[in-house]
């Protein structure tokens, strides 16, 4: 039999379930996964809710076609999460809690559809959030069903969470320009987070190994150290990040936003793109200095500014009241007409990376961001704002030396004045360092693209895994 009808006749009878924890963060990153999988001939089901599963494929649409993907809309309670507020970052990041307690619905149904593939499957195989870790103690009471758990965040944070929650003391280790003695007792995680994330580690401990959302150009040290923890040694690992699709499949039809057209009228790596992701709003008084520290700057921008109440996803889109909001940005968007392009509510993220005009991303450096800014080789501003976002802007900065930092993690608590921010894009845009880090953040994007492309060590994971599951 040739190479290509083994793998098909391997590929029969073998099922993959993902589930992501409902947040659009983790959301997508499955998705993306699972695009890849059912493109490889895999048969792979995608299990949310309704309102998540509509969420995700209508904002992560495009690029991949996922017509092969069997979703599965379970009924979940309808649950808001609160904006993780900045000064109280060095708290159990309690946005989440809603999601993990609305998440535990999902194990009825997760068990029923698990059963209804394991009898006519030949082998069935569970991907879960590695925050969802009930569904691993599940897929180990049920026979058939082997489980691998996906971390949505970095190896780097990974592998500081398991140092700092085994309290184990962090190495005299340089890696890059970072010694990682330097980044414990940072407030970035407390006892009961730490506790938390302990207990997770435990729960995963029956998977048959993990799959990692980064590539060995961007983390190979991490990935080694990762290795070499007690479980992980015993268990599988694979690195087949970045999953986010590179290329752009611009079919110039009239519904492409219409940030894109005027990015295309700008000149080549000229606009800064500031955006803060799906789970942070910034104060009025904050948007006030980001609006003043962006016109002072005198660069192009375009600037995604989401509002707080769109945190609940079940909220009307387009609906919100921001009256002082509003009020702000009236003249400022007739001020910088010329220049930039405010965006209420959402933006095609991935489009304006990839786009030739755009120069730099201020960021709050959460993982899909930053996936998404190294592999189109776009340099970094870092603004963290909670969770894992300080430790990736660490690596951003220190070890991968492609972004410069606007707000330090430890002036949390204070206002950026509209000086600093200018600074930082001025530093990154037109100084001699900005080019330096431009440099770097072209030649880390080609080694990861290189990475994922065929003989690439993420591509080579990919492979593992799928021979893995089919075997
Ligand atoms: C969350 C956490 O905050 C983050 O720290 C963790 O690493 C992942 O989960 P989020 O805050 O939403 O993520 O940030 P990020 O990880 O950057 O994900 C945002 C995603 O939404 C990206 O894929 C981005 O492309 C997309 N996005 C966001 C858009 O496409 N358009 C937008 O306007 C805003």
């Amino acid at each position: 039999m040739d190479d290509s009808r083994e793998a098909e006749t391997n590929l029969r009878g073998v099922s993959v379930v993902v589930l992501p924890l409902p947040a659009f963060g983790h959301l997508n990153q499955l998705l993306h996964l699972a695009r890849l999988l059912s493109a490889r001939g895999v048969a792979v089901h995608y299990a949310g809710s309704a309102t998540h599963n509509r969420q995700v494929r209508d904002r992560a649409r495009g690029w991949r076609p996922d017509a092969t993907i069997h979703f599965h809309d379970f009924p979940l309670p309808p649950f808001a999460s609160p904006e993780p507020d900045p000064r109280a970052a060095v708290k159990f990041p309690a946005h989440l809690q809603p999601a993990f307690d609305a998440a535990v619905h999902l194990r009825q149904p997760l068990a029923a559809l698990l059963r209804s593939l394991a009898a006519p499957s030949r082998r069935v195989v569970l991907i879960h959030d590695s925050a969802m870790s009930f569904a691993a103690a599940l897929a180990a009471s049920l026979p058939g069903v082997e489980a691998f758990s996906f971390h949505s965040v970095s190896a780097f944070a990974v592998l500081l969470y398991l140092w700092e929650s085994c309290g184990k003391q962090l190495e005299d280790l340089v890696v890059g320009k970072l010694n990682l003695a330097v980044v414990t007792n940072d407030g970035c995680f407390t006892d009961e987070f730490l506790g938390f994330l302990r207990r997770q580690h435990q729960m995963t401990g029956a998977d048959s190994g993990r799959l990692l959302n980064t590539c060995r150009s961007i983390e190979g040290p991490f990935i080694d150290l990762l290795k070499e923890e007690p479980r992980w040694r015993e268990q599988k690992t694979f690195a087949v990040g970045p999953l986010n699709p590179i290329v752009v499949a611009d079919d110039g039809t009239s519904c492409r936003h219409e940030c894109l057209e005027w990015l295309d009228q700008q000149p080549p790596s000229s606009v800064v793109y500031v955006s803060f992701g799906t789970t942070s709003s910034l104060s009025d008084e904050q948007v006030a200095e980001l609006a003043a520290g962006l016109q002072a700057s005198g660069q192009r921008f375009i600037w995604v500014l989401r509002d707080a109440d769109r945190a609940d996803i079940y909220a009307d889109e387009g609906s919100s009241d921001h009256t002082s909001l509003d009020k702000l940005l009236s003249n400022y968007n007739k001020a910088v007409h010329r220049s930039g392009r405010v965006v209420r509510g959402w933006a095609p993220q991935l489009e304006i990376l990839a786009h030739r005009s755009t120069g730099g991303f201020m960021s709050h450096c959460g993982w899909n961001s930053c996936m998404e800014s190294l592999s189109m080789g776009v340099p970094i501003m870092a603004w963290p704002i909670h969770s894992d976002q300080p430790r990736n802007t660490l690596l951003v900065t220190h070890v991968l030396g492609t972004g410069v930092l606007v707000r330090d993690w430890a002036k949390r608590n204070e206002l950026t004045p509209a000086t600093a921010i200018r600074d930082s894009i001025l530093r990154l845009m037109i100084g001699e360092e900005g080019k330096e880090v431009q440099r770097r953040a072209k030649a880390v994007g080609q080694a990861v693209r290189k990475a994922m492309a065929e003989g690439g060590s993420s591509k080579a994971d990919l492979d593992a895994f799928i021979a893995y599951i089919t075997s």
